[in-house]
């Protein structure tokens, strides 16, 4: 698969290839909404539907042809959680990192999945099976450290058992 540049190509360098297709799709999506700044959140999730997340490549294009600042549609990004600048995996890895958590072993959980398949936070495995997050409380302090794989929440990990936990998903 190629690699969408780092920096947003003018109209007219877009060329052939994976990064130029996405990115006239993207023009379609902004030409579609006529362009109007207050369109953005549609035209960020559907931007954000064509490739599973927003690069900084496609957030330049963005603000450049809805001239809207740039900081501000990062703003925007960050703010929302179901925009991610950031591609997930199909399985996202939660480790809550929340007090009751990080107490009660949720750091070595961390430490363990990066020792065992190299997951940073923030990071996807090569193959876009699995991507980690940390998050602050999953809301079940009681029976902490608490993981979550999806939809699917496990209670009491032991750093022992991820691997285990992990290979229904494989
Ligand atoms: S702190 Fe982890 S579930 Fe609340």
């Amino acid at each position: 698969m190629e690699r969408i540049e780092t920096e947003a190509p003018a109209r007219e360098e877009i060329g052939a290839g994976y990064a130029g297709r996405i990115f006239r799709q993207i023009q379609r999506v902004i030409d579609d909404t006529g362009g109007q700044a207050g369109t953005l959140i549609r035209v960020l999730q559907q931007a954000q539907g064509l490739i599973g997340y927003l690069p900084p490549p496609v957030l330049k294009t963005i603000s450049r042809d809805l001239k809207i600042p740039l900081s501000e549609l990062y703003g925007i990004v960050s703010f929302y959680h179901f925009f991610t600048m950031v591609p997930k995996g199909r399985h996202v890895i939660q480790i809550c990192l929340g007090t009751s958590c990080y107490v009660k072993g949720g750091q070595r959980l961390l430490d363990t999945l990066k020792k065992d398949s190299g997951l940073e936070p923030e990071g996807i495995t090569p193959d876009g099976k699995f991507s980690l997050e940390t998050v602050r409380c999953l809301g079940c302090c009681g029976l902490s450290p608490v993981m979550a794989i999806g939809d699917d929440v496990h209670r009491k990990v032991k750093p022992g058992e991820i691997k285990d936990i992990l290979s229904p998903y494989e």
